[in-house]
């Protein structure tokens, strides 16, 4: 696969999607057996984070050191990207010591301008828009679990945010039926779902019964993301009763599995039971950020 950057998953071809999960089963089950598989040596990712972070930073970090590389962690006080120089001058100056970027940052258009400025890869960790390294990993598990993605049904509980919005756009590339339940004024972006309507089903209700319904797969998110501290309480308001809990799992039906991209708020999105309980593939879906990443990683920087 011939890629560049990773700023969304609209930039992938099916095939090249095929191939990040077949790479990151193979490198999954390399580690599990022990066998080496340092597939990146010497080479060094600089990590930028605007926002916290466990297992974006962490399933990185470690992943390029079982890769035999190493990253390098730029926290919100390091470079003061935007406020101490500008994301050009970041892109250009650190692209000369490192061989990928991967940044968390807020406004989208960031990620994207570090991409045109940078001259190696750069990877979304996650904007305000889209978090396509967490739906890799979460298709990723999908598959692990089901065997299958085509005509599948995933029902999204909660915000048309970042997360809603990268499976949205994962679920068009590999036909999987997308269904999702916010309250009104919480839509998913207009032109991202129309876009995916084109290859696959994309249903929006305000009633999480009607979106769980037949599901395979219900996920849900924190009702406020990062940066929407100052609206969180309001947010509480709209978003009572969006959240998966023994009842709507009875809705969806018993083989249903259950996704949160954690961190999570209990008794808020979802129930600490459920979280916890046999349907959850949650703590899988944790473990597969790294497998899916050190794949990308691998496509992405290797000479
Ligand atoms: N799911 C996810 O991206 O987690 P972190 O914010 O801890 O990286
Ligand atoms: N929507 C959440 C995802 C966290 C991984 C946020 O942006 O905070």
């Amino acid at each position: 696969m011939k890629l560049e950057n990773f700023v969304s998953v609209n930039q992938l071809t099916e095939e090249g999607f095929w191939e990040i999960m077949e790479t990151a089963g193979s490198l999954k089950r390399d580690l599990r057996s022990g066998k080496s598989h340092k597939v990146l040596p010497d080479r060094t990712l600089g990590m930028v984070f605007l926002k916290p972070s466990l297992r974006t930073r962490v399933s990185f970090e470690v992943g390029m050191t079982q890769l035999g590389g190493h990253a390098v962690y730029l926290g919100p006080d390091d470079i003061k990207l935007g406020e101490r120089e500008t994301t050009e001058d970041v892109g250009l100056v650190l692209s000369r010591y490192v061989d990928g970027i991967m940044a968390r940052v807020f406004e989208h258009e960031i990620i994207e301008a570090l991409a045109k400025y940078s001259s190696v890869p750069v990877v979304n960790g996650l904007t305000d828009f889209l978090h396509p390294c967490q739906a890799l990993a979460d298709f990723f598990t999908i598959y692990e679990n089901k065997r299958e993605l085509t005509g599948l049904k995933l029902a999204f509980i909660g915000d048309g945010n970042n997360v809603a919005h990268s499976l949205i756009n994962t679920s068009a590339l590999v036909g999987v039926d997308f269904a999702m339940a916010c309250p009104g004024g919480y839509e998913p972006n207009d032109n991202l779902v129309n876009r995916a309507r084109k290859s696959t089903s994309v249903e929006i209700y305000h009633e999480p019964e009607e979106a769980a319904r037949g599901a395979d797969v219900v996920y849900t998110d924190v009702w406020a993301s990062m940066g929407e501290e100052d609206v969180a309480g309001q947010k509480k308001g709209s978003f009572e009763g969006f959240r998966i809990d023994q009842d709507l799992l009875e809705i969806a039906g018993s083989d249903v599995s259950v996704m949160h991209c954690l961190p999570a708020h209990y008794d808020e999105e979802i129930s600490q039971a459920v979280a916890h309980g046999p349907n959850s593939v949650i703590f899988e879906q944790a473990e597969n950020r790294m497998h899916a990443q050190k794949a990308l990683l691998s496509l992405l920087m290797s000479r």
